[in-house]
C-alpha cells in the first residue's frame, strides 16, 4: 500500500507549508500561521482553549487543603463560567485562585471568628470561599454602586441566609472611616492598581488604623504590551491604566526576574506603615506579574 497525504493535510501543504509561505516566514515561522499547523494553537483565536488549559494546570497542582475550601463553596457554577471538571470537581479560574488565596491567608491567620474587611470585592468570590468555610463573625465589601448590586444579588443566591446576613455593603459614597469600627483581616485583590493614588492611601490609611492583618494581590507594576491582547480596549484606557494606582513602573512581565524584582517595591507600596511587618508573601499563580503578601500589625502598634 502507498501512503498519499490525505485531503486534510494536502490543504495545509498547499497553504501553510507551501514552500512561498516558508521562504516569507521563516524568520517568524513559529508565531505564524505555519506552526499554528504544526506544534501550537494560534493564540489569537483559542484564547478559551489556553483559559482551559491554565484551569487543568492549577486544578493538578490543589493541595488537599485548598480542594476542600474549593469544595465547601457550593454553588460555584451560577453565572456559568468557563470550568473544567478535574476529579469530579468544577473548577474555574476564578475560584481556582479564590482557594490558592484563601489558603494563603489561613496560613498565616486564624479566620474563625474574624471580622474581615474587603475592599473592591467584585461579584464576591472571595467573600463566598471564607463565609463558605470559617465561621466569619461579619464581612464588610466596600465597592462601587453597581458592583454591590451585582455582588449582593450573587451572594444571596450562592450563601445560605444565615451566612449572607453577615455580610454589609458599602458603597465608596457611604465610606466614613470613623463608622466602621474594626477587623481583623482587611482584603485587597485585583483593585488597588485600578484606583487613583490617593485613594489607594486613603485604604491604605483606613486600614492601618481600623485592620490589624493586610491580604494584598495585586499587579508588581505596569506593563505596556500590545502583543497580550491588541490593546482592544483602545489607546485611552490603556493611558488612564498606566496611571492608576501606587506602583506604576513599566517592566517586562514575561520576564520572571524583573517581576521579582518589582516585588519589593509591592510589599514597600503596600504596608500600611511603619508598623507592620510582612508575614508572606510570594507570586500568585498564574499570572507572571501579580503578587501576594499577607501584612500583620506589630503587637500594640
Ligand atoms: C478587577 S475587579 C476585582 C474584583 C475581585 N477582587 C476579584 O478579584 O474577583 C476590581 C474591583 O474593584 C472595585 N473598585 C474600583 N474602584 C473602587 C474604589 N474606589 N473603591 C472600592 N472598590 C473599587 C470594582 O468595582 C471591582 O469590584
Amino acid at each position: 500500500m502507498s501512503i498519499d497525504q490525505n485531503k486534510f493535510w494536502k490543504e495545509i501543504n498547499e497553504k501553510q507549508l507551501s514552500p512561498e509561505n516558508i521562504e516569507a516566514n521563516f524568520e517568524n515561522f513559529k508565531s505564524s500561521s505555519i506552526n499554528h499547523k504544526l506544534a501550537l494553537f494560534n493564540p489569537e483565536v483559542n484564547g478559551v482553549r489556553y483559559l482551559k488549559t491554565v484551569n487543568f494546570l492549577l486544578a493538578s497542582t490543589l493541595s488537599s487543603a485548598e480542594i476542600r475550601l474549593l469544595g465547601n463553596t457550593k454553588n460555584r457554577d451560577l453565572g456559568n463560567p468557563l470550568c473544567i471538571q478535574y476529579k469530579g470537581m468544577s473548577a474555574c479560574l476564578d475560584y481556582l485562585q479564590a482557594a490558592k488565596e484563601v489558603d494563603f491567608i489561613q496560613r498565616e491567620i486564624t479566620l474563625e471568628n474574624s471580622s474581615i474587611i474587603e475592599i473592591g470585592a467584585g461579584y464576591g468570590r472571595t467573600c463566598h470561599t471564607l463565609l463558605s468555610n470559617f465561621d466569619i463573625e461579619q464581612y464588610c465589601i466596600i465597592d462601587l454602586p453597581n458592583a454591590l448590586q451585582l455582588s449582593r444579588r450573587y451572594l444571596s443566591e450562592v450563601l445560605g441566609a444565615p451566612s449572607f446576613k453577615k455580610i454589609t455593603f458599602i458603597s465608596v459614597a457611604e465610606f466614613d472611616a470613623s463608622k466602621l469600627g474594626t477587623f481583623d483581616l482587611a482584603i485587597n485583590i485585583d483593585s488597588f492598581a485600578e484606583m487613583d493614588k490617593e485613594v489607594v492611601h486613603e485604604y491604605l490609611a483606613f486600614i492601618d488604623k481600623h485592620c490589624t492583618a493586610f491580604y494584598a494581590k495585586n499587579p508588581v507594576g505596569k506593563y505596556y504590551d500590545q502583543s497580550l491582547d491588541g490593546h482592544s480596549q483602545g489607546n485611552e484606557v490603556i493611558e488612564l491604566a498606566l496611571k492608576q494606582g501606587v506602583l506604576t513602573d513599566i517592566l517586562d512581565i514575561d520576564n520572571q526576574s524583573e517581576v521579582n524584582e518589582a516585588s519589593k517595591k509591592f510589599l514597600l507600596a503596600y504596608k500600611p506603615s511603619a508598623h507592620w511587618t510582612v508575614k508572606a508573601d510570594s507570586w500568585a499563580v498564574p499570572f507572571s506579574y501579580i503578587w501576594q503578601s499577607l501584612f500583620a500589625k506589630e503587637n500594640g502598634a
